[in-house]
């Protein structure tokens, strides 16, 4: 019998994969009929894999430290020699390394990526380990398939901690330097000490660094998984925070308690199940001269899209129809879905946000009366 990848990949010719002597690219199919595209997303996410692999054991940034080969990797890392070889042939085969002799480093563009400043937005470790968490979660969508449902608490606790450090590139970085300064009078008012309040906080790193840039703000962030509350206070207990900052694990309808200064909700909106009350909640708890900041996706085609749709199906469709909400899903709020809700609620659009990374969107809102 003939499989579909007898058709479709040649065996791998001696030395397809392996680092070329004499300083030349080993290219990711060179010489090969080009791939189905099936095939290729189904090698592309078996290759994901060994980034993650590489993120967990020190690899990427042992590799980004300068061009090595496996003894030299293993010696970096304390990591085995043959594995790591293995490793090297797998990446060089995906086109992420550039070889010369025996060693390797990762072609430009790699290297912009993976072993960018941890925490900036350029840095793919976060989604890289948001892939491996998502792909545990096929097993709980499949077993929760016929009723659409998975409540939260049913996800692995890796899920929400993948998903808090993928967001950390713009809450821990862009969100206090990029986008508060960018609200007209906003720094004045958090140093001031102004109140902010945050719907579906997680584990609270977005209002931790807005306090820690902000000492004379407060702050009560709402949050309806607790798991991730917990984890959250256990942070701002151990940085001394506690005494402005607090975690709640309760819904933002139901806890928010103004006025406030500025009211955050960051990927958070298509989530909240009934929109048009949360909006008109936060209305009522604005202060006079507050603001609603909302970061959501932009609208995507192509592999981005792609990508934020698998996390929608796994994760944030399911979880919200376990609340017994219709969900719009991760790409279901564009930007005029969002400004009709907005509008309906009494809110304003203010001056544009600088947009700062392609996969977010943010926007702030003030109310209209
Ligand atoms: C996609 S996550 C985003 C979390 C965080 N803002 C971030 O950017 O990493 C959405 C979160 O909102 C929470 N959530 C949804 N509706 C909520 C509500 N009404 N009150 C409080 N939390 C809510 C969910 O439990 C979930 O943890």
């Amino acid at each position: 019998m003939t499989t579909v990848f007898e058709h479709s990949v040649p065996p791998a010719h001696p030395g397809a994969g392996q680092p070329a002597d004499g300083g030349s690219v080993v290219g990711p199919s060179g010489g090969m009929p080009p791939v189905p595209p099936v095939l290729s997303i189904l090698a592309s996410a078996m290759t994901a894999t060994m980034l993650d692999l590489g993120n967990r054991t020190g690899l990427i940034r042992a590799l980004a430290a300068g061009p090595a080969d496996a003894a030299e990797l293993a010696e970096r890392t304390g990591g085995d020699e043959r594995l790591i070889a293995e490793w090297l042939r797998c990446l060089d085969a995906a086109g992420l390394l550039v070889s010369a002799g025996s060693r390797s480093q990762w072609t430009p563009d790699a290297a912009a990526m993976l072993a960018a400043p941890p925490g900036s937005p350029a840095d793919l470790s976060a989604g890289i380990g948001l892939f491996s968490a998502l792909a545990g979660c096929v097993p709980v969508v499949a077993e929760a398939f016929g009723s659409g449902r998975v409540p939260a608490d049913a996800y692995p606790p890796e899920l929400a901690s993948a998903m808090q450090r993928m967001s950390e590139g713009w809450t821990s970085g862009i969100l206090p330097q990029v986008w508060v300064p960018a609200i007209d009078g906003l720094v004045e008012r958090l140093q001031a000490g102004g109140r902010v309040a945050e719907i579906g906080c997680g584990a609270g790193h977005a209002l931790q660094a807005l306090g820690e840039r902000y000492p004379g703000m407060t702050a009560d962030g709402f949050e309806l998984d607790d798991r991730q509350v917990a984890d959250g206070n256990r942070r701002l207990t151990a940085a001394g925070l506690t005494d402005r900052l607090w975690l709640h694990a309760e819904d933002a309808v139901a806890g928010l308690a103004g006025p406030y200064d500025l009211v955050l909700a960051l990927s958070v909106l298509h989530d909240v199940g009934d929109l048009d009350t949360v909006l008109r909640v936060v209305v009522d708890h604005l202060a006079p001269q507050g603001h609603l900041l909302v970061v959501e996706s932009p609208p995507l085609r192509g592999p981005l899209a792609a990508m934020l749709l698998a996390t929608s199906t796994l994760y944030c469709v399911p979880s919200v129809q376990a609340r017994g909400h219709a969900a719009p899903g991760t790409l279901g709020l564009p930007p005029e879905v969002l400004m009709q809700a907005a509008s309906r609620a009494g809110l304003i659009l203010d001056p544009p946000l600088p947009q700062a990374i392609p996969l977010v969107a943010a926007y702030s809102f003030s109310a209209s009366r």
